[in-house]
């Protein structure tokens, strides 16, 4: 009697727990991703910038086998700059890792046994400890294997985490993993992967051959470098991201520091969605969207008009003097509503429609009797009123002002630089070999001080001694 009654209980009390757990998992299918089921497996695909892998969709949950290989290499970090980077897979950012959410990733880190270093992996998208990173440590000629349950979805940075962990990172050991929610992130034209970084080196920005990594300017915080996907240039020119007119973009863009904040922006294109910090919350409207070191953000906007967009750290000075700078081009249609173009240019005169002519008679110009006059007047026009572009020793500034030292521009052709001096100057032009494509203003300067300025300039920093006369001036002022 006491036993069938005990074993009773024991079956009452089965049944009751089989049917709690059913109901649990009827009511809530998936509320706790640590249930949800996988089936099966696959290899991920993994990518290099700027590419990656395809949308994981409407697939189920699996057994995701990633294997990544870290490298260590030298590779260009700009014209004639070279660093050795540490890499997963090869690249700076490294492979790009595309999982769902619920996926059971079995990842292998292989540490290529020609590398001189152990390293290791902390995915931020990993619940654990160190986020992989205790479970990871490889040194050269091993691999190891651990697994993780991807329960949050997001776009996620992952980075070596080997003491010095700061070196690791500055040395390129970072990458996206993206971590889709069911049934995947909705459908668009195009998607890329942008990570921007930040670099330290012994010598200047600039200054060519193999430069070692600075940990005095590592830990100062003063970056040598800011740039997209590992160098300057990565997405510039040939190696620009593309789109067509009507299309919609979708970028993944991370910030693996290891220190700078990264003020992400597309020049001409405004975010009509922002994933902030790559989580869930979706901003709308979105002009600049901060990326933490260390962090992500998925940007999403439709492109409207063809032209070049160009992507920057809008802490501005990092895009245009330490190369944080990349861009989309975008082909198709013009829309003129949207975007007219330029209109109409003309000289702009406070002071009224026509040139005034005053033919070295203005009372506050003094007329140079000889040539060293000319040249000791004009250095007083060049310091009031060129320098702060053209710098005091005529060096210009780079990608930006073009240098009146040693300037074949100049010097190939005298009446040209009188015109520009009478008339300011817009777009693209060639110096000693570099284009320019900027604004000179047309200068309120008389005849007599334009001869001076333009006889200093041409008796300075190398330039071919061309004296220019009032009269020569007039000349040009006049159509002739
Ligand atoms: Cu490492």
């Amino acid at each position: 009697m006491h036993k069938r009654t005990s074993q009773t209980m024991r079956l009452s009390k089965f049944i009751s727990l089989a049917l709690a757990a059913m109901l649990a998992s009827c009511a809530q299918p998936a509320t706790d991703p640590t249930t949800i089921p996988v089936s099966g497996e696959m290899v991920a695909e993994l990518t290099s910038p700027p590419i990656v892998p395809a949308p994981v969709g409407s697939r189920k949950a699996t057994k995701l086998k990633v294997e990544m290989e870290i490298v260590e290499k030298e590779a260009e970090m700009a014209d004639g700059v070279r660093y050795i980077y540490w890499t997963f897979g090869g690249s700076v950012p490294g492979k790009f890792i595309r999982t769902r959410i619920g996926d059971e990733v079995a990842f292998t880190l292989k540490n290529h046994p020609d590398n001189k270093l152990p390293h290791n992996i902390d995915l931020h998208a990993v619940t654990g400890p160190g986020g992989g990173a205790t479970s990871s440590f490889v040194a050269p000629g091993h691999q190891i294997t651990f697994s993780f349950k991807t329960l949050n979805p997001g776009l996620y940075v992952y980075h070596c985490a080997t003491a010095p962990v700061g070196m690791h990172i500055a040395n390129g050991m970072y990458g996206l993993i993206l971590v889709e929610p069911e049934g995947g992130l909705p459908k668009v034209d195009r998607e890329y992967y942008i990570m921007q970084g930040d670099f330290y080196t012994k010598g200047e920005n600039g200054q060519p051959g193999l430069q070692p990594f600075d940990m005095a300017k590592a830990i100062d915080e003063d970056a040598d470098y800011v740039v997209f996907n590992g160098r300057v240039g990565s997405l510039t020119g040939d190696n620009a991201i593309t789109a067509n007119v009507g299309e919609t973009v979708r970028l993944f863009v991370g910030n693996g520091g290891p220190n700078l904040v990264s003020s992400f922006h597309v020049i001409g294109e405004i975010f009509d969605k922002v994933h902030i910090e790559g989580g869930s919350v979706i901003n709308e409207n979105v002009q600049t969207t901060l990326i933490p070191a260390g962090g992500a953000a998925i940007v999403e906007f439709k492109v409207e008009v063809p032209g070049t967009f160009i992507l920057v750290d809008h802490s501005i000075f990092r895009a245009f003097n330490k190369g944080a700078l990349g861009m989309l081009k975008v082909q198709g249609e013009e829309n003129k509503t949207v975007y007219s173009g330029k209109q109409q240019e003309g000289i702009y005169h406070p002071e009224g429609g026509t040139i005034q002519k005053m033919p070295g008679e203005a009372p506050a110009a003094r007329k140079a009797s000889s040539v060293a006059e000319r040249i000791e007047f004009g250095k007083q026009v060049y310091s009031k009123t060129c320098f702060a572009c053209h710098q005091p020793d005529g060096q210009g500034i780079p990608s930006a002002f073009p240098p009146l030292a040693n300037s074949d521009y100049l010097n190939a052709d005298v009446k040209r630089a009188i015109k520009i001096v009478i008339e300011g100057k817009t777009g693209e032009i060639i110096v000693n070999g570099k284009k320019y494509n900027s604004v000179m203003t047309a200068q309120a300067l008389t005849d007599e001080e334009i001869a001076n300025v333009l006889t200093y300039v041409y008796h300075s920093w190398g330039n071919n001694k061309t004296v220019v006369t009032p009269k020569m001036v007039a000349r040009v002022r006049s159509g002739h």
